[in-house]
C-alpha cells in the first residue's frame, strides 16, 4: 500500500524511532509496513530513500532505492574525517533543499528484512543518503544540519527608530550548532530605509565568506571578506531599503560558538 508521506511539522518526525525486535520482524505486520515503505519509496519517484517515520511508523526501518534494500535497526559509524558537503531534499520536506555537511565514509551495520547481518562501508552519495535516513530515525531533519536554520532563526525586524535617529545598532545572537568548517549565516531585516555604516561579527575564528542584499551577491566592493572581528561595509556604507535583508554568509574555523553580529544603522542618511 502506498501511504501518505508526513511533512515537516508533523510530531511524527521528531520522535526518536524504536528498534524492531528479533521477534517481532518476521511478523506480517512489520513486514507489510517494509512493504509499504518499498511502495511509498517507489511512486515517490524523486526519493532516493525512505525512512518508516515518514509514513507515521515509528520503527528503526529504511529503505534505499538502486539498489533497492532495507535496513533494520541500522546503525553507522563514521571512517575517517572526512566530510562533504553536498545538497539534500526530504520527501518530508517539499519544495526545500539545502546545503547539508555529512560524513564521506561510513560503516553501516544492520539486519535485512529477513535478519540477516549487513556489516558493509559506504561512501559518498550512498553514505549521505543512508546519513539523511538514520537521521529521520533520530527525529533529525537534514534542515537542521543545514545554515539555513540559523538564517531562518535569526530573521527578525529591527526594532522600531524614530526617523532621525542615528548610529542605531541592530544586533543579533546566532547560536551556531555549525561543526568547524561549515557554514553559517546571519541575517539582518531592515524596517525602513537607512544606511549600514559597520559591521562586526565576534568572536574570531568565524571567516566572512560571503555577503548578500536581498540575495544580490555583494561585490568585494561591498564587504571586507576575511576574519570577521571587524568589518566595514565600503567605505560609502550599504544603503538598505525598506524589506531588505543582509545576509552573511560565514565559515566557522574553531568549534561550535556563539556568534554575536552588530550592524551599525543610520537611519536618518538615506
Ligand atoms: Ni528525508
Amino acid at each position: 500500500m502506498i501511504r501518505p508521506i508526513a511533512v515537516m511539522g508533523d510530531p511524527i518526525l521528531k520522535q526518536i524511532a524504536r528498534e524492531v525486535t528479533p521477534e517481532e520482524l518476521p511478523s506480517a505486520e512489520i513486514q507489510e509496513i517494509i512493504d509499504d515503505l518499498l511502495h511509498t519509496l517507489k511512486a515517490s519517484k524523486t526519493g532516493i530513500g525512505l525512512a518508516a517515520p515518514q509514513i507515521s511508523e515509528p520503527l528503526r526501518i529504511v529503505a534505499l532505492t538502486d539498489p533497492t534494500m532495507v535496513l533494520v535497526n541500522p546503525v553507522l559509524t563514521p571512517v575517517g574525517s572526512e566530510m562533504d558537503i553536498g545538497i539534500e531534499g526530504c520527501l518530508s520536506v517539499p519544495d526545500l533543499q539545502g546545503e547539508v555537511r555529512r560524513h564521506r565514509t561510513v560503516r553501516v551495520q544492520a539486519l535485512t528484512r529477513t535478519g540477516k547481518s549487513i556489516d558493509t562501508i559506504w561512501t559518498k552519495l550512498r553514505a549521505t543518503v543512508v546519513q539523511h535516513e538514520v537521521d529521520h530515525l533520530n527525529g533529525i531533519l537534514y534542515l537542521e544540519r543545514s545554515g539555513y536554520t540559523a538564517a531562518a532563526s535569526t530573521q527578525r525586524l529591527a526594532d522600531p527608530v524614530p526617523m532621525g535617529a542615528v548610529g542605531h545598532r541592530q544586533t543579533i545572537v546566532v547560536d551556531s550548532e555549525t561543526e568547524v568548517g561549515g557554514k553559517c549565516y546571519v541575517n539582518f531585516s531592515f524596517a525602513k530605509r537607512g544606511k549600514v555604516i559597520g559591521l562586526r561579527i565576534e568572536p574570531g575564528g568565524a571567516v566572512v565568506t560571503g555577503a548578500y542584499l536581498s540575495g544580490v551577491r555583494l561585490k568585494a566592493q561591498g564587504y571586507k571578506a576575511g576574519t570577521a572581528e571587524k568589518f566595514l561595509v565600503g567605505t560609502q556604507g550599504l544603503h538598505v531599503a525598506t524589506g531588505d535583508q543582509l545576509r552573511v554568509e560565514l565559515r566557522i574555523e574553531k568549534g561550535k560558538r556563539r556568534i554575536v553580529a552588530e550592524a551599525d544603522v543610520d537611519w536618518a542618511a538615506v
